[in-house]
Order: structure tokens, then C-alpha cells, then sequence
């Protein structure tokens, strides 16, 4: 069991979640009532991206949505991720937009 710390970057918001070993992130947010952005759960669309600000987390398949830089920088994939230490992450909208330049702007 690994204790995650959820930052919204976009807000005040702050959640800790306990993630039983063997779990995603995102399943053990969603077992604690805490709604996360997601859309394929296979590490393909990249709906679900936060960003790794401390500790040690690993996908347990390969992050498809995500680019070798992108790993580079710390993005994580939350629907395949799993702890290994406590760990702070960065979530919200401002992350994704970081990692997606808007085409339309
Ligand atoms: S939900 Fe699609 S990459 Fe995580």
C-alpha cells in the first residue's frame, strides 16, 4: 500500500489516495470516490495524464499516449500506473493542455 498525493494545478484541490499494491492509480482514486478524467484505461489516449512530481511509479504496459520526452519530463499515464513509493502527483486540466498544444490556438 502506497499513498499518492493528487495536486489539482488548476485549483486549491488536494486528495491522498491509498493504493492497495498491484493497483492503478486511477482504479484506486475511483474506489475512494475521487473523479479523475479517464477514457480508454489502456494507455492509448492519454485522457488520463498527470505528472510525476515525487516518488516512484511505474506503467504496467506500455504508455502509448505518452512519448519518449513526455516520459522524459515525468508524465504518467494514471489508468496504468502504479506506485512503488508514496508519491505527489500533479493532475487537472492544466497538465493535459500541457502536454497538447491546442491546435486551435
Ligand atoms: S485512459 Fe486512456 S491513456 Fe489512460
Amino acid at each position: 500500500m502506497t499513498e499518492v498525493l493528487l495536486d489539482w494545478r488548476d485549483s486549491d484541490r488536494t486528495e491522498t489516495v491509498s493504493v492497495p499494491d498491484g493497483e492503478t492509480i486511477l482504479d484506486a482514486a475511483a474506489a475512494a470516490d475521487i473523479g479523475l478524467p479517464f477514457g480508454c484505461r489502456t494507455g492509448a489516449c492519454g485522457t488520463c495524464t498527470a505528472r510525476l512530481l515525487s516518488g516512484d511509479v511505474v506503467h504496467h504496459r506500455p504508455p502509448r499516449a505518452l512519448k519518449d520526452r513526455h516520459l522524459a519530463d515525468g508524465y504518467v499515464l494514471l489508468c496504468i500506473a502504479e506506485p512503488r513509493t508514496d508519491a505527489h502527483l500533479a493532475v487537472g486540466a492544466t497538465v493535459q493542455a500541457e502536454l497538447v498544444p491546442n491546435p486551435w490556438k
